[in-house]
């Protein structure tokens, strides 16, 4: 592993290559240990630049074994090579020439998962963002695009499979027990969506006709005897195909479209050209085996690589600053996939609920970055959820603010005009101001102004005038780096109702642009007066979140009941239940650290008990609203001097009382709720056993045994209810045999399956309380855990660190401890993998003073260590000074 070295990139440095790059050619001779590869690179200089300039190519680990010049032995003198570098002098002033590269590398001690790598016998590739160079010398970087042209040879024992990017070529046999595959991609790409695949696969094979009509082989492959689980990802598929070319006229361009899953995988999923590689974890299911969470996330991953041929292969980004122009994008065109497919609030209040979880505390706590950022140590830590999440909701609000029609016409041009171009946002931004003629200059702060910015909003109604004035005021908190925010332009939806449940059509409205329904916060503080308003209306600001923002608005418990039974906006039905619910819950959380009796107002209770029977409401809705802001919902809120054990114990507090309340309607629901006939992962029939299993929660509140949901786990048929029931037993029952017997029968009846043995993982390290860390521990010298798999560390560790804030934030401190050591660990091996998992004490100084002080000491025991990998050293350095 290299340790870091303490170099910083900045935006303002870019500059384009001196070299051009024409062609590559590659070729593979693929062995476990001593892989040769051999690369042929047509270059020339670019026009303007210095005839003595040399070429210089990046590398990462690499030896150079050969290097050729126009097929001629280049002298010793002519270049250097390092591990990280091939520079070689005194090229050719004008003409194109070729450079022959040939080294050597080890797959099968690649354990960063970067590069060529080898796991359970199959060889694949993970390129992005700088694991090209550790495959061979390059100039790796995104702006350097070419059409590629592989040639793959290995043992025929063991690799019947031979898989790159574009269209197929030929093959054959090559010498004594090898053959060789030959592929060519037409299209020219960067060097991070290179893909090769090699090994022994089972597949399942199905064709798409485009709408030009060309047919298109569609292929998954997975390990053998799993091809009946590629199923739900093969239809998922398909029907990203069709909406692609139904809603944004893109068409697929090459004659074969492969997906592999891959069990040993950083990240979930790697759009490569014409071969999609991923976690195995986002391809296989089956109702035995797959949650509805799990059928829903693929769909959507599916469709996110899918459509990243457009939005990131077409048209790829210049440089990694612009990560957010290929990521923000395509997470925009998978959330609307989704909510085409499923319903689209139901999908909305998901995305909101894990931008506020997982994006707000990152942008308020010291890894907070803008969504374009002009500098960075390590980019492997920018594939962040400010960049894909918030990048998203920049992309929305642009859809917003110019309406679906002129959102489409500039996206038109975007696809147009810069197709096999490698862009900036900027590229990207101005296609929306000439398609609408509108100037975007102050919105485009959403991309360099880092932090989520807080509107303060009051009302005051004139009966006399008829006149409603809603005063707002916006504020962007200081981030690391930046102390002086500018107002930002600010696209709140917004409607006003009587409090007959009727919207008000004001007559006009002064002080603000309003049109199509949304507000134009653009100034500090601004008040918006509209007219023609019969009576005291309730306001409902910010419907279907248009803006990524924190809002302060004071509304009365009756205010928020009216919205939540006559809002046409269901999210914005879901937020005023949530905004009911959420000063109940601080309160409780207060009452339990003071030691205080807890007691959640009538109005919330009953409410949420109305809109929980509420039959003309999708189950899918009424299940996201009774599951209530979570533990770290309400730390972020709490803001600062938290403390874990009285945010828990206030939170199952108002559970418990509002299963008490409500226990006849969640045992009619419970009742009620069920999926008869085969079982379907669509989505209606997910959303009812969501809300069967939300009552079937609070039943285990409100009878206060585990015997409904032991009844439960013996009788459930598919994998949601199973999962959901042992959840119950074993957070809510964790001493009890019941809880005992259904975690030891779930580990023996699916220990081949890694991927539910994950969730056996998780379920056991989400068991509130200070225990739960000496379970982990044991749990890691379980035969069943698997160290080296990224999947396994992520459930066990990654779930602990991240989802356990009583287990994980115990006040002693030894949960920190736990993970400092285990970053240590993990970091000789899998330096991307320890960087993310450190993430999860992001928001260490929003703790109280003890807990806060053994966070800080963790954190300083990591940053002491002198072999830090460049991702780990980058990230514990910011959390600690942020
Ligand atoms: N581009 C991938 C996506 O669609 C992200 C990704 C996959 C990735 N593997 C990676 C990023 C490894 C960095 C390193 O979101
Ligand atoms: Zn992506």
């Amino acid at each position: 592993m290299r340790t870091d070295i303490g170099q910083v990139i900045n935006l303002a440095d870019y500059q384009p290559t001196d070299f051009v790059l024409e062609r590559v050619d590659l070729t593979f001779e693929l062995d476990p240990e001593n892989t040769k590869v051999e690369a042929r690179l047509i270059l020339h200089r670019r026009d303007g630049v210095d005839k003595k300039a040399p070429l210089v190519l990046d590398g990462d680990e690499l030896t150079l074994s050969s290097l050729l010049l126009d097929q001629i032995d280049i002298p010793p003198a002519q270049y250097d090579a390092t591990p990280e570098s091939l520079t070689i002098r005194d090229l050719p002033e004008e003409t194109p020439f070729e450079v022959c590269i040939t080294n050597y590398i080890n797959p099968t001690a690649n354990t960063q998962l970067m590069g060529l790598y080898r796991t359970s016998g199959l060889y694949s590739t993970q390129c992005e963002a700088e694991g090209f160079r550790r495959i061979t010398y390059f100039p790796d970087r995104p702006d350097v695009l070419a059409p590629y042209t592989i040639t793959i040879i290995a043992a025929k024992e063991g690799n019947p499979l031979l898989l790159s990017n574009g269209n197929f070529l030929g093959g054959g046999n090559y010498d004594e027990g090898r053959h060789f595959a030959a592929w060519f991609d037409p299209h020219p790409k960067p060097s991070y969506l290179f893909a090769l695949v090699a090994g022994d696969l089972g597949v399942i094979e199905d064709s798409f006709t485009t709408m030009s009509g060309r047919e298109v082989a569609l292929k998954i492959y997975v390990e053998h005897g799993k091809e009946p689980r590629a199923t739900y990802a093969m239809d998922a598929l398909k029907r990203s195909m069709k909406w692609d070319e139904e809603v944004f006229g893109r068409e697929y361009d090459l004659d074969i479209f492969m997906i592999v899953a891959v069990s040993d995988f950083n990240m979930g999923a790697m759009e490569n050209k014409g071969l999609n590689v991923f976690n195995d974890k986002y391809v296989l299911a089956d109702p035995e085996t797959a949650t509805d969470a799990d059928y829903a996330n693929i769909e959507a991953i599916i469709a996110h690589e899918y459509f990243h041929n457009w939005t990131g292969n077409r048209i790829t980004c210049r440089d990694w600053f612009q990560l957010c122009l290929k990521e923000g994008l395509t997470v925009y065109r998978d959330h609307e996939f989704s909510a085409d497919q499923r319903s689209r609030p139901v999908k909305r209040i998901a995305e909101v609920r894990h931008l506020k979880s997982e994006q707000f505390p990152e942008d308020g706590g010291p890894l907070a970055h803008p969504v374009r950022p002009t500098t960075y140590r390590e980019i492997n830590n920018f594939y962040t959820t400010t960049v894909y999440e918030k990048g998203s909701e920049v992309t929305r609000m642009i859809a917003t603010l110019l309406g679906k029609d002129l959102f489409k016409k500039g996206m038109d041009l975007y696809f147009d005009r810069h197709d096999g171009q490698a862009v900036t946002i900027e590229d990207f931004v101005k296609c929306f101001e000439e398609a609408s003629g509108r100037d975007l200059g102050q919105f485009s702060l959403w991309y360099h102004q880092a932090g989520t910015p807080l509107v303060t909003a009051s009302g005051t109604y004139d009966a006399a005038a008829k006149t409603f004035s809603l005063a707002l005021e916006q504020m962007v908190p200081a981030t690391p780096g930046q102390s002086d925010k500018k107002p930002m332009h600010i696209p709140l939806s917004l409607a006003l109702f009587a409090e007959d449940g009727n919207a008000f059509e004001p007559s006009s409205v002064t002080g603000a642009e309003f049109t199509g329904g949304v507000l134009h916060l653009t100034e500090r503080t601004q008040t918006a007066v509209f007219q023609g308003i019969g009576s005291r209306p309730v306001v409902s600001i910010n419907r279907s979140f248009s803006a990524p923002i924190n809002l302060h608005f004071d509304q009365s418990p009756a205010d928020l009941a009216l919205l939540a039974r006559h809002e046409t906006d269901h999210f914005a039905r879901w937020q005023a239940l949530t905004d009911l619910a959420l000063p109940n819950l601080l309160k409780a959380a207060r009452d339990a650290r003071d030691g205080k009796t807890i007691a959640s107002e009538k109005t919330f209770v009953d409410t949420l008990l109305i809109a929980a029977a509420d039959e003309s409401l999708e189950p899918a809705f009424r299940a996201q609203a009774l599951a209530l802001p979570s533990e770290s919902d309400m730390a972020r809120e709490l803001g600062g001097n938290n403390d874990p054990d009285a945010i828990h114990a206030g939170r199952q507090a108002v559970i418990k009382q509002i299963a008490d309340a409500g226990k006849d309607v969640f045992a009619a629901l419970y009742d009620a709720m069920t999926t008869p006939g085969e079982f379907s992962p669509d989505a209606k029939s997910a959303g009812r056993r969501a809300l069967r299993n939300t009552a079937l929660t609070f039943l285990s509140y409100a009878e206060n045994s585990p015997a409904r949901a032991k009844a439960a786990f013996d009788g459930a048929n598919n994998m949601t209810d199973l999962l959901q029931a042992l959840t119950i037993l074993a957070h809510r029952f964790p001493d009890s045999s019941e809880a005992t017997d259904a975690l030891a029968s779930f580990r023996d009846r699916f220990a081949e399956n890694a991927l539910v043995i994950d969730k056996w993982f998780a379920v056991q390290a989400t068991i509130p309380g200070a225990g739960t860390l000496d379970r982990v521990v044991k749990l890691m010298d379980n035969p069943l855990f698997k160290r080296t798999n990224p999947n396994r560390m992520r459930a066990l560790v990654g779930t602990f660190a991240f989802t356990n804030p009583t287990g994980f934030g115990r006040a002693d401190g030894e949960g920190y401890r736990f993970l400092a050591r285990e970053i240590l660990d993990i970091d000789r091996r899998n330096p991307q993998l320890a960087a993310r998992i450190l993430t999860s004490m992001r928001s260490w100084r929003a703790l109280e003073p003890v807990r806060a002080e053994h966070a800080r000491a963790a954190l300083a025991e990591i940053a002491q260590s002198s072999e830090l990998s460049t991702d780990v050293r980058d990230i514990v350095e910011r959390t600690l000074k942020g």
